[in-house]
């Protein structure tokens, strides 16, 4: 038998919470599960009621991933033995605390499932058994890998998601197919997915990275940080006000500039993806770009950069694109991301706007 939570491919079951939850094996589990997702979906909390499942509501948001609230769980569940059944309901955050808490207590849970609620942890945070907390404002700094025996894929819990939540998982899905799969972004480009179409894609996308590195021992898992290395700065210098999925579009962005200041990225590349990701509203998002960044110090940004994990002697690794579906990685140079600092904080490109 393995160890919990060791790498296992995802068996996601798509279809009502209620008929999943119908189907939840006997014994002893746990719910730790967003309280506005709760409150909106009543038949959600009726569900586990049903079963005799315990209910611990989280409040979700960055917030949420500290080691504080790890050990309230673990106050909370005390009395639960180590082979109960752990659900992580709601979004990213409550997924990756869920995470932490299912590899942490009583060194390991009996099984896993993961509920996710937003688009963003739909595509992607609840695959892939990464979980992680924050601390002192350092975004994932403690974290484990514990894989989720199961996925439930709710689409009545997606339906009271708001405009700008879906966009958030459709950058991150389209972050994969720019990065892994050439023909996936050429089709996305031509007929863009559905949303439930989308989720199945994209999860597929991220699992094939993830089986050949599920541990990320092997250097290819990094591919699924292309737009996070910026996208966490910009987080960060927001305080956690532009959130995850919009960081890493802007990240994408970043990325993309970086790349062509190295001459790593094409600029026919940066335009298409730029385009792509942004349609009419590319404008705008540079200006936001610009916005974050407009109290931001570039020795603010060092400092960031250097407690990055994938930093090598204070200087960012970052993963940047040399072609549609083709990636590489790239120490990057203080005097290049300054520039490119300058230009972003005038809401231009990189190479815009210098005669
Ligand atoms: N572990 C990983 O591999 C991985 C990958 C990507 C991102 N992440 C993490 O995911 C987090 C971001 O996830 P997120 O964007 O889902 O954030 P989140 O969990 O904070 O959810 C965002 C908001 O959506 C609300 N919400 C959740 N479900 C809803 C629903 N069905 N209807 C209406 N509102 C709903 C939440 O209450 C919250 O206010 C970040 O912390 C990021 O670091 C982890």
């Amino acid at each position: 038998m393995s160890a919990p939570g060791s790498y296992c491919r995802p068996r996601d079951r798509w279809g009502t919470f209620a008929e999943s939850c119908a189907e939840l094996s006997e014994g002893p589990a746990l719910a730790i599960a967003d309280a506005r997702v709760l409150r909106l979906h009543r038949r959600v909390g009726q569900a586990l009621k049903a079963k005799g499942v315990r209910v611990l509501p989280v409040t979700a948001g960055e917030s949420a991933k500290s080691l504080a609230r790890v050990e309230a769980l673990a106050r909370a569940a005390a009395d639960l033995p180590r082979g109960a059944t752990v659900l992580a309901i709601g979004g990213g955050t409550v997924g990756d605390l869920a995470t932490v808490f299912a590899h942490l207590f009583k060194r390991g849970v009996g099984r896993f499932i993961q509920v996710p609620t937003t688009a963003l942890a739909a595509v992607d945070s609840s695959v892939g058994g990464k979980g992680a907390v924050n601390v002192r404002g350092v975004k994932n700094a403690l974290g484990v890998f514990h894989f989720a025996d199961e996925a439930w894929l709710c689409p009545e819990l997606f339906s009271t998601l708001s405009e700008a939540q879906r966009r958030e998982g459709r950058f991150e899905a389209l972050k994969m197919a720019v990065t892994l799969d050439a023909r996936t972004w050429a089709a996305w480009r031509a007929h863009p997915p559905a949303e439930q179409a989308l989720i199945r894609e994209a999860r597929a996308l991220k699992d094939q990275v993830v089986l050949r590195d599920p541990y990320e021992t092997k250097g290819l898992r990094v591919v699924l940080n292309f737009g996070h290395t910026f996208g966490h700065v910009l987080e960060t210098v927001t305080g956690f006000r532009l959130r995850h999925g919009e960081a890493v579009g802007l990240g994408m962005l970043c990325a993309l500039d970086v790349g062509c200041a190295l001459r790593a990225t094409p600029r026919e590349v940066t335009e298409e993806v730029e385009t792509t990701i942004f349609g009419a509203g590319r404008g705008e998002a540079r200006a936001r770009l610009a916005r974050a960044l407009q109290r931001t110090s570039a020795a603010q940004v060092a400092r960031l950069l250097a407690a990055d994990k994938k930093s090598s002697e204070g200087a960012p690794r970052m993963v940047l694109l040399h072609g549609l579906g083709r990636w590489t990685t790239a120490t990057v140079d203080r005097a290049t991301w300054e520039h490119c600092l300058r230009a972003w904080k005038q809401g231009f490109q990189w190479g815009e706007g210098e005669g």
